[in-house]
């Protein structure tokens, strides 16, 4: 019988929520719904209580950027489950906890190396720091094309190479669930005095049980992101910020967080962290056990129908794919003759199933603690009906082998982000300096950021995600791209830190 400590059976956070709500106050502080006492259609669907748990910041229920109360204590209960010495509670998302990393602990012109196939938010905080990206090459999985992990050699090449720069960027794990060799990236990154910053977005569940791939925390990174919401089971945008060890400044982390945060946090999300973390300390493990079951389970039964093929282990062969998380099932589909978007889109209009992401020859499920066999059983049921109805009938949907190559760079984000610009037709773009991160979604992965020359594979590649039905995210109008306006900007000696 493992030995728990009763402490983190407290719910700091909620139990000051409930205590304040039953203890029904006069409000004349907002939010204007008064507790629910404006009474909407939404208010009447999900009965009183939404509303009501919907407060702001009465005395007793503490500040989420001067924490000294109950979400101080929330947070210090959530660090000692992480394995982390200092928690912040992110109602932000980790869009907001990667802002906040990389905005508080990089300036302006400091170096921080990292794969290209970060989320978008992660080039934003570029933009917003003024830090300048060394972009390091991740595995290209080009029979199924999609990016994962970064092998450790690459890391050190960048690292040898880059010897002033600060920190080291690592994704663990991919949206698709691959993860780099961590432990031993943080091991190098440390020994040449950088930090390591880490987004675990997709793997909040890592610290809950021994099977899944190694956490930050225990990896040993100095900070990480992490969304409690996507695996853990809290209410979406509750994010955790972790730190371990002293070589980090916390609190310009903070500040950095009380930045991009709203002065008015939702409490809820916060309580909902905090039952989160009661919850998964005392049965995450076994939680966790029965999901990663599931996962076996459904793996067994989609492997046996013709024409799907779902990842394991097998799947991690070599280092920019150490190791990878069973709880997500990546599916290919090409073999069906149909692309994963079609999937996409025929499970969810015509087996009212909803899966996470869609890529060309591939459709992403994720299993989490509230995963149940009946949802599972209507996965694989779909899947049959598409098995046969389309399998040896169709041909296999062929990926081409885009090789991606890195194009050029010719200034950091920021400063791309400030030059002046111009709209042009997106076929008309190459060689043009981009103004803005042009990304397929989902995953939302750029496929240019500001600062780049357009090359005629990344336009190649837009048009041939928008024909697959992917969305293209971009601040222009359809068809166009925002370019910088050469005639009107001039930058010294041009820049090249890629490896
Ligand atoms: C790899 C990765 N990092 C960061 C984020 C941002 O996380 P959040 O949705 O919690 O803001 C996402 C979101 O999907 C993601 O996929």
């Amino acid at each position: 019988m493992e030995d728990f400590d009763n402490r983190q059976s407290l719910t700091p956070i909620f139990t000051a929520i409930k205590k304040y709500v039953e203890s029904n106050p006069a409000p004349f502080d907002v939010p204007g719904h008064k507790m629910g006492k404006f009474k909407t259609e939404l208010a009447t669907y999900c009965s009183d209580m939404l509303y009501k748990l919907d407060i702001n910041a009465p005395i007793g229920l503490d500040n989420l950027y001067h924490a000294t109360g109950v979400i101080k204590q929330a947070e210090e209960l959530c660090a000692e489950v992480f394995h982390a010495d200092e928690c912040i509670f992110s109602v932000n998302g980790t869009t907001g906890g990667i802002l906040s990393m990389i905005v508080g602990l990089l300036s302006q012109n400091d170096k921080i190396i990292l794969p290209r196939n970060v989320h978008k938010s992660v080039i934003n905080a570029l933009i917003l720091s003024g830090a300048v990206p060394v972009f390091v090459i991740p595995d290209y999985d080009l029979e199924n094309g999609i990016a994962n992990g970064v092998p450790f050699e690459n890391y050190k090449l960048a690292i040898d190479s880059n010897p002033d720069a600060k920190a080291v960027f690592v994704i663990n794990p991919t949206y698709f669930g691959v993860c780099s060799d961590l432990r031993k990236i943080v091991e190098y990154a440390h020994s040449k005095d950088m930090i390591v910053i880490c987004d675990e977005a997709h793997g909040s569940h890592f610290y809950f049980n021994k099977e899944l791939p190694v956490s930050a925390m225990d990896a040993n990174a100095d900070i990480s992101s992490l969304s409690m919401h996507k695996t853990a089971g809290s209410l979406t945008q509750s994010s955790l910020i972790l730190i371990k060890g002293d070589r980090v400044d916390v609190s310009k982390v903070k500040k950095a967080f009380s930045m991009f945060s709203s002065t008015s946090p939702n409490h809820l999300l916060l309580a909902s962290i905090d039952v989160a973390r009661k919850k998964l300390y005392f049965e995450g493990e076994k939680l966790l056990d029965d999901t990663l079951a599931l996962a076996k389970y459904a793996r067994t039964k989609l492997n046996q129908i013709k024409g799907i093929k779902v990842f394991d282990k097998h799947y991690c062969h070599k280092d920019g794919r150490f190791d990878f998380d069973l709880t997500k099932l990546v599916i290919k589909v090409t073999n069906l003759g149909l692309s994963g978007f079609e999937v996409y889109r025929m499970v969810r209009e015509e087996f009212n199933i909803q899966l996470e992401l869609a890529e060309v020859g591939l459709v992403l499920c994720i299993l989490t603690i509230g995963s149940t066999k009946d949802d599972v059983d209507r996965l694989i049921e779909a899947f049959k009906v598409l098995s046969d109805r389309y399998y040896a009938i169709r041909k296999t949907k062929i990926i081409p082998k885009f090789k991606f190559r890195y194009p050029k760079r010719v200034c950091t984000p920021f400063q791309a982000f400030n030059a002046p610009k111009k709209l042009i037709v997106l076929e008309e773009s190459v060689g043009e300096i981009c103004g803005e991160s042009l990304m397929i979604y989902p995953p939302g992965i750029p496929l240019a950021i500001p600062g780049e020359v357009i090359t005629l594979q990344a336009v190649q590649l837009i048009e041939y995600y928008l024909k697959q039905g992917g969305v293209l995210l971009s601040d222009s109008p359809e068809g166009y791209v925002k370019v910088i306006d050469k005639n009107k900007w001039y930058l010294g000696s041009e820049v090249n830190y890629d490896y």
